[in-house]
């Protein structure tokens, strides 16, 4: 079976919960911190975005050069891995952090304070414990242009994870891009990888609810959906899932949970989690005798929010088609990956 189409389970149920760069208003993102961080607060999964190296590695930035998230410059494409490694990533925010009263991070820079490489997170996540999404996504223009996805698909496969089944760990992946071509790119290498349509300015297609050509979901921005909330209905009806980013703002966490939308990317999963009234495991957190864990909460969530309420909800009935994002991650419990 078409992998990308087996999923029609995981429409209907509540929204699945995606950490933006890590948790990365707490801690710097793309740092390894940031997402371990991420997976012990409990999300369903990771975003990421991904450049290639001069030396064609494939790692977790999302500006094109590494000035605004390092103490170093440069352009990612002009050095290779061991000169990105040269500076800290994590340094920056640490003042920031500081600052804000926020959780300290302190000492000396480490090896993790380097570059996060795709490899490295995949590990990561396949480390965890548990089931995980990755969200990952090519950043265009390249002027490794095509590479990038070739060279994306090469990893995928040594970590088991382009049959769109996961990798057995729990792990699976979806790829998401702001070029159309680039999805196709990954259509063609890959066609059992989900594919997400990210959009800022929405055309009349997207307005209507339909994924181009290559596509398989459509990730609109928050401020698409705030002007455009029936475009997750209309999706909906075409069977197409939609990944909403960024929302961490409360109004907009009550928003597209109304709306009904298939995943929430977050800079703050964990308040989202919480809006959700999931907790992670050891913390009851309001949830009930039963805990609602991130490995209970779904069903039991999606019983018991009053979707039913909004009318673009979609009223406990999975879209039809499937949304083709794959099965939730049936969570057993949130452990560090130490
Ligand atoms: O998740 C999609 C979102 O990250 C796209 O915007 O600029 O944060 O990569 P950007
Ligand atoms: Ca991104």
């Amino acid at each position: 079976m078409d992998a990308r189409r087996a999923v029609s389970s995981s429409l209907g149920a509540t929204p699945q919960v995606f950490a933006h760069r890590g948790s990365s208003a707490a801690l710097p993102e793309h740092t390894l911190a940031a997402y371990e961080r991420a997976v012990t607060e409990g999300v369903d999964g990771f975003e990421c975005d991904v450049r290639l190296t001069r030396d064609g590695h494939l790692v977790c930035i999302h500006d094109a050069s590494i000035t605004r998230t390092s103490n170093g410059r440069g352009r990612v494409t002009r050095l290779t891995l061991a000169e990105l490694n040269r500076h800290d990533y994590s340094a920056w925010h640490r003042e920031v952090l500081v600052a804000n009263g926020g959780p300290p991070v302190v000492g000396e820079p480490t090896a993790d304070d380097g570059i996060l490489t795709l490899d490295r997170l995949l590990t990561l996540a396949r480390g965890a414990g548990r089931p995980l999404r990755l969200l990952i996504e090519t950043k265009h223009p390249s002027r490794y242009g095509g590479d990038v996805e070739r060279r994306l698909v090469d990893l995928l496969a040594r970590h088991g994870l382009t049959t769109g089944a996961g990798d057995g760990s729990g792990v699976s992946v979806a790829v998401m891009s702001f070029s159309i071509r680039a999805l196709r790119r990954i259509r063609a290498l890959a066609p059992a990888i989900p594919t997400v349509f990210l959009f800022d300015i929405p055309t009349p297609s997207v307005w209507s609810g339909r994924a181009p050509a290559g596509a398989d979901l459509l990730g609109p921005s928050i401020r698409v959906i705030r002007y455009w909330p029936e475009m997750v209905r209309r999706a909906h009806e075409r069977g197409v899932g939609v990944l909403v980013w960024t929302v961490n703002e409360p109004a907009d966490i009550t928003l597209v949970r109304a709306l009904g939308v298939d995943g929430i990317i977050s800079d703050r999963p964990a308040d989202v989690l919480a809006a959700l009234d999931r907790h992670p495991a050891g913390d009851s957190g309001g949830t009930g005798a039963d805990g609602l864990s991130a490995s209970t909460g779904r069903d039991g969530l999606s019983a018991s929010t009053g979707r039913g309420g909004s009318p673009a909800t979609r009223v406990g009935s999975p879209a039809p088609g499937g949304g083709r994002l794959g099965p939730c991650p049936s969570t057993t419990g949130v452990s560090s990956p130490g």
